[in-house]
């Protein structure tokens, strides 16, 4: 059932808004590409705060459109570049002594500074950055960034390409990521009486698939007689989901009707942001259908906003049990998803340390002791086990 939203007093939400810049942070969460924001709220010239684990980045566009993503905190004094920072053509300019910056961090000009005297240190760290079907993804993890699922059809004269929201979340982002493999809560949480199951496909390294199709042995309600409850789900990262709607069980990649993306993002310590985009397929040519068109995609807006607004309510609040109770109708694919995550975490790895060594080959120190043993991800995305 879904939870009645409370409005809260002026005090707590002036409390909730109020945080320390930075804490302690405990977690560790996958490597991957993670949400940073939607392309439309960042225009060129334009530069904004990201937090990210409790760090602080400053995100900006030049001119020509390129994005840049680098450490908020000037490398000359500290001023926060994403908070005082403005963009000056391809360079983000600190707004303190004007100290100008490229996208991979550099500091190229810094005001009557010979540029052959700036210093080697004067550069700020960088992140990868890309900009897919809309929204704008970094990388976290060390090695190279790994690949992003292919969303090119979304930049074509097909497809809608509409923004959804950005909801806060004040729980764990485990159990709201997880939940896109959770055929159980239906029902209750979203009301769509349809029988369904979740298969998982590929669940190696770095990648996972899935496919949601209609429970063997249903007839399935009314619901599921005028929808096809058929989908194709696949992690870009453990936090990144495109689950795409389909005809029937053949899987359609790159034509799906409706491809929905979603993204978890953590912000600090029991504070993260959970996003939607949809992409729709036109009923045809803009120059026939073009009201047609942009009718589909606000009910198709309607109505996946409906479907996370059901919900969000519970997820936004929810915390892992440290022993939850697992049970039949759960699914395997729950459990299939949290070995994903939790295969992808690096433990201990924060941005600026260098890659972890990968453990040797071959029986290791703790091989046969029973102790327990935990997976990391090797920069080149193969799953490598070390004991702990
Ligand atoms: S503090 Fe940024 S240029 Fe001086
Ligand atoms: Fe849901």
């Amino acid at each position: 059932m879904s939870a009645r939203k409370k409005r809260l007093k002026s005090y707590d939400r002036t409390l909730l808004a109020n945080q320390p810049v930075s804490e302690h942070q405990r977690s560790d969460y996958p490597t991957g590409w993670y949400f940073a924001r939607f392309g439309e709220d960042l225009k060129p010239g334009k530069a904004i705060p990201v937090e990210f684990m409790s760090r602080q980045f400053a995100l900006f566009r030049t001119a020509s459109g390129k994005v840049g993503m680098v450490d908020s905190q000037c490398c000359h004094m500290g001023a926060d570049l994403g908070r005082c920072g403005t963009v000056a053509g391809e360079r983000l300019v600190c707004g303190f002594h004007a100290w100008e910056f490229e996208t991979d961090g550099r500091c190229a000009v810094a005001p009557r500074v010979p540029t052959a005297s700036i210093s080697k240190r004067a550069r700020q760290f960088s992140v990868p950055v890309i900009e897919r079907a809309g929204n704008i993804y970094f990388w976290y993890g060390p090695g190279p960034a790994g690949e992003f699922v292919d969303l090119s059809y979304f930049d074509s004269d097909r497809y809608l390409s509409i923004k959804g929201q950005v909801y806060i979340g004040r729980g764990d982002l485990l159990p709201i990521s997880e939940h896109i493999v959770d055929s159980y809560h239906f029902p209750y949480s979203h009301k769509i009486m349809t029988a369904v199951e979740y298969d998982v496909l590929t669940n190696e390294g770095r990648r996972f698939e899935f496919r949601l199709r209609p429970r063997e042995g249903t007839e399935g309600g009314q619901l599921q007689r005028l929808f096809n409850p058929h989908a194709f789900g696949e992690m870009a990262a453990p936090c990144v989901g495109v689950y795409r709607t389909q005809k029937n069980a053949t899987i359609d990649r790159l034509t799906p009707p409706l491809t929905v993306l979603t993204g978890g993002t953590p912000i600090r310590e029991g504070l993260f942001i959970f996003t939607w985009r949809i992409g729709v397929r036109k009923i045809g040519p803009d120059r026939f259908f073009g009201p047609l068109n942009r009718a589909l995609g606000r009910l198709m807006w309607f109505i996946i906003r409906w479907n996370y607004y059901s919900d969000m309510e519970v997820l936004r609040w929810m915390r892992m049990p440290d022993k939850p109770l697992s049970v039949k109708p759960d699914g395997a694919a729950i459990r299939e998803y949290r070995s994903f995550y939790r295969r992808n975490i690096v433990p201990g790895w924060r941005f600026g340390d260098p890659a972890p060594v990968p453990a040797p080959a071959g029986p290791g120190p703790g091989a046969g002791s029973g102790r327990p043993v935990q997976s990391a991800v090797s920069p080149n995305g193969a799953a490598s086990r070390s004991t702990t």
